[in-house]
């Protein structure tokens, strides 16, 4: 990773800074055994499960998950940047921070990064502190109307823009240029070169990042007219709407308070705040955009369980069925609310009180029940070809489940639901109802070289040798078929580095994979740095089967890549190549 400090220096930030005496100036850690514990400074706990690796070098919560190294450390917990932590690191260790004559730009950027948050947090300060002028009648009696009272207005942070120039006036006078408010997204310009307010005259929500930053607003029209509703910041520096969620702060706080069972995503930033209101904290909202995986991924910080609840209208039913895809695939288990009548969570919760809210959302269907259900309302399973296109549905949806319990328990919805028998359902789903389907999905796989992420023998396997070998278990042999069959590239990175440090004599260490990767947002390489071995004898058989299991499914899949690329090559020459290619991986599983 790209992080502008040349990675001789780092090494040495890390080597003068033992992490161990670094955490250990933020919370108190007691040794236990050859381990540092505490209870965890990023999630609330009452039993310690936040353990401290003297030996490799790194922190690990086996509540939250936070994982990381010393740097990562004090990133999370003073929430600074990279740089700053490894300024402060390297306070703490008497060194002198490099010349960052290589990244001018990169400091350049930082610094024009800085001067945006200062100018949204001036600009969020004024549109707030407007609430007290008479000129803001218009808000606040929207405000009320909307029944947000003084409290709940401050936690967010509502403000009032009063016209088309007071809000700019006032930070040019800050000392502001307008090229800075342009790059902020406060102000954009007219064709005569003046200055405009992007949110004149309307409701301001500033929309806040997870370390309580302002990266930008959302204005809403406070009187119908033929603006859009809502007026949000167009991308920026610090503002990307396909990553921020609205609420995440709140979430954040929350997380340190209690531990989060579940997250709620719903649409817009009023359901947020409304629902806070009335004493709901885990809702989030996307600002108006689809669910993208970026959203997932932070999500997944904070709770495995989410609860969609989108509108019920047609553009927010799509947004569920892409969302569940989505979070499915992130890994999280998803469930799906449908307020009855049309109603967004705002008026639910304004009409019916936390009591109610809670109940519904207890009842939340799973995401498969929830998607037979809704295949269920749109055939007439009265007619046999709808029925049958029905089952098909249906039986796609189940077979995405890992287990056969978990499996049972649909197919006996769906037999219900069609009265065809269980065994013949079962059958089905053996043999593959939709064969077209399933080889959309096999080419799928094959195009992004992603191997079925379920914990199937095969990727059991890699995660133990990639683990073993960057934990250095003795019985762990380098051995170049295993490089030759991984087929994640990140695991090739691992494995090389790994490969390295041996032929220099040196020896692996954990800590290094945090320059490597970003092991909290990557679950593979998560899983294999907090890898949990199991003590036991046969370890080193354990390795050698792994390896075999590996060789084999790794030589299978690149056979079916190669068939699968012949097949849609025309060129002979081309055609050749794959088939010599093809023919040596036939030999070589002969040969194993
Ligand atoms: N949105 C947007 N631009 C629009 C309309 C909506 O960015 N022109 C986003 C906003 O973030 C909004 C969310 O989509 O919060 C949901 O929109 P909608 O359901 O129309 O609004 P509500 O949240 O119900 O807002 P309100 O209750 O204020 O009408
Ligand atoms: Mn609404």
């Amino acid at each position: 990773m790209d992080k502008g400090f040349n990675e001789e220096w780092i090494e040495k930030l890390k080597q003068s800074n033992d992490i161990v005496s670094v955490v250990g100036k933020y919370i108190t850690l007691a040794k236990k055994g050859r381990t540092w514990w505490a209870c965890c400074p990023f999630h609330f706990e009452k039993t310690p499960s936040f353990a401290v690796n003297d030996i490799e070098q790194y922190f690990h919560c086996f509540g939250c998950g936070a994982s990381g190294d010393v740097i990562k450390f004090v990133e999370k917990y003073e929430s600074l940047d990279f740089y700053d932590a490894c300024a402060k690191l390297a306070e703490y260790a008497g060194m002198e921070l490099p010349e960052y004559k290589t990244d001018e730009n990169l400091l350049k950027t930082k610094k024009k990064r800085e001067r945006i948050y200062q100018a949204l947090l001036d600009a969020a300060r004024y549109y707030y502190s407007n609430l007290k002028l008479k000129e803001s009648q218009v808000a606040l009696d929207y405000l009320s109307k909307r029944k947000l009272d003084t409290a709940t207005i401050k936690e967010f942070g509502l403000g009032y823009s009063l016209g088309w120039t007071e809000a700019i006036k006032y930070l040019n006078s800050k000392g502001y240029t307008d090229e800075e408010l342009i790059d902020a997204g406060i102000a954009e310009k007219r064709s005569d070169g003046t200055l405009y307010d992007v949110y004149a005259k309307r409701l301001i929500f500033p929309i806040f990042n997870i370390y309580g930053n302002i990266v930008g607003f959302s204005g809403r029209v406070l009187e119908k007219s033929d603006f859009a509703k809502y007026k949000n910041t167009s991308q920026t520096l610090v503002f990307d709407k396909s990553k921020c969620i609205y609420g995440i702060n709140q979430l954040k706080k929350l997380k340190n308070t209690e531990n989060i069972k579940e997250v709620v995503i719903v649409e817009g930033q009023m359901d947020v705040i409304s629902l806070y209101k009335a004493g709901v904290r885990n809702a989030v909202a996307c600002m108006g955009t689809a669910l993208t995986p970026s959203h997932a991924k932070d999500l997944k910080r904070f709770s495995d369980k989410v609860i969609l609840c989108f509108d019920g209208d047609s553009a927010g039913q799509k947004a569920t069925l892409r969302s569940i895809e989505i979070l499915f695939n992130a890994g999280m288990n998803v469930f799906i609310v449908t307020i009855p009548n049309n109603n967004d969570p705002d008026e639910f919760i304004n009409l019916y009180g936390i009591n109610e809210w809670n109940k519904m959302l207890s009842g939340a269907y799973y995401w498969v029940e929830f998607l037979i259900r809704d295949f269920a309302n749109h055939y007439d399973l009265t007619k046999m070809e709808q029925k049958n296109k029905f089952i098909s549905d249906s039986l796609n949806v189940i077979k995405k489940l890992p287990t056969n319990s978990e499996q049972e328990i649909y197919l006996k919805m769906v037999q219900d639901m069609s009265n065809v028998s269980i065994n013949v359902l079962k059958s089905d789903l053996k043999n593959g109802t939709n064969t077209e389907l399933k080889q959309e999905d096999i080419k799928e796989q094959i195009e992004d070289k992603q191997i079925n992420l379920k914990d199937n023998a095969y990727v059991k396997a890699v995660k133990f040798i990639i683990s073993a070998l960057i934990h250095k278990k003795e019985y762990a042999k380098l051995d170049d078929r295993i490089r030759q069959s991984l087929l994640n590239s990140d695991y090739v990175k691992i494995y090389d580095y790994v490969a390295g440090e041996h032929s220099e004599g040196r020896i692996p260490i954990v800590s290094k994979l945090f320059d490597m990767f970003d092991v909290e947002g990557q679950k593979d390489i998560y899983d294999v740095v907090n890898f949990v071995f199991v003590a036991g004898e046969d370890n080193e058989k354990y390795y050698n089967d792994c390896v075999k299991i590996l060789v084999k499914t790794g030589l299978t899949t690149q056979k079916d890549q190669l068939l699968a690329k012949l097949s849609k090559t025309k060129d002979s020459e081309e055609k050749k190549a794959i088939m010599s290619e093809i023919q040596k991986i036939l030999i070589m599983e002969k040969t194993k």
